[in-house]
């Protein structure tokens, strides 16, 4: 059995061979994050894929960012550790029933959150990330009327955030419904000198309890930036990592999920499919690949580069 040093030699060294480079998430198990040429969050990746000047990108994160990569390198060979690596939000936006609902919003601009397919982006007038979506619908015409994809909860944030008035897909993601209210409450009354930060994929109850509510990069920010010591963290428990490398002497405890009562922390089982040995046998069987058709890698690229140009 490879030991993990023995696993990174080894991926170091392929990735020399190869003129390949990892982009991570920071969602991925410590290992991956350790070995990433760049690690962040949704938008930083983007584009950061946007950028890149190796022949071979290994794309450490769930499958839509990965395709979200190849969309913009269109290219060059984009390689994931597991396909497997999936999304609640992607999975939950089908295209076909995703085209009959636009069918009763005609007029509408379409904003996704680019969590969702590569078809999906198809569909879509620009992208948004937890960054940048306020800035996103900051961009549309106030008169212009819009649909939002496909996280409800975003949605419902960005609403009461804006005063606009979207149409919204019902999806959402397992991680952020997970946390409990009551649970966080309980947590608070314990650490009553806590900042509660949140993403704001997590339900409403959850964000209006929150005294920061921000992008996975905004959470960092927000903790590094901040004089206060101790911190109630909701969202995916892999942010963590960095934050506790960026704070060595702060107190972050992960907010409390509602099933689990032996870890307090929330994991995306989708980006833990991602393990440090998938990641070298990908980068040494150069696959499996992301392949996407031309049709389709022209139509998401421009609602992809609207947002990035946002920025
Ligand atoms: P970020 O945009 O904060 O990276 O979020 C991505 C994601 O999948 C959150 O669950
Ligand atoms: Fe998707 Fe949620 Fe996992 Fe993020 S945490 S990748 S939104 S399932």
């Amino acid at each position: 059995m490879k030991t993990i040093t023995d696993l990174k030699e080894k991926i170091l060294a392929l990735k020399k061979e190869k003129n390949a480079v990892i982009l991570a998430h920071y969602y991925q198990e410590e290992a991956i994050q350790e070995i990433a040429d760049f690690v962040g969050d949704s938008l930083e990746l983007s584009r950061k894929a946007s950028q890149v000047d190796a022949d071979i990108i290994v794309f450490a994160g769930v499958y839509f960012m990965a395709e979200t990569a190849k969309i913009v390198n269109p290219n060059k060979k984009v390689i994931v550790p597991d396909v497997k690596a999936g999304c609640s939000l992607a999975d939950g936006c089908p295209p076909k029933e995703f085209k009959t609902f636009l069918e009763k919003y005609p007029n509408h601009t379409v904003v996704t959150y680019i969590n969702c397919t590569a078809e999906i982006k198809t569909l879509t007038d620009i992208v948004c990330t937890s960054s940048n979506a306020k800035k996103v619908i900051g961009s549309i015409p106030e008169d212009q009327p819009i649909v939002f994809a496909p996280d409800k909860n975003l949605g419902k944030y960005l609403i009461a955030e804006t005063g606009r008035d979207m149409v919204l897909w019902e999806g959402s993601c397992i991680v952020h419904e997970a946390f409990s209210l009551e649970k966080l409450i309980d947590l608070y009354k314990k650490h009553p000198t806590a900042t509660i930060i949140a993403h704001p994929e997590s339900e409403t109850h959850i964000l209006k309890v929150a005294h920061y509510i921000g992008s996975t990069s905004g959470m960092l920010n927000h903790v590094k930036n901040s004089t206060n010591d101790t911190f109630i963290v909701a969202t995916e428990a892999g942010i963590l990592h960095q934050m506790q490398l960026d704070n060595p002497t702060k107190t972050l405890i992960p907010a409390p999920s509602k099933e689990d009562n032996t870890c307090a922390c929330s994991e995306c089982a989708f980006m833990k499919v991602n393990t440090l040995e998938k990641l070298y046998q990908c980068l040494q069987d150069e696959s499996p690949e992301v392949l996407l058709g031309n049709e389709i890698i022209e139509k998401a690229l421009l609602p992809i580069q609207r947002m990035l140009a946002l920025n």
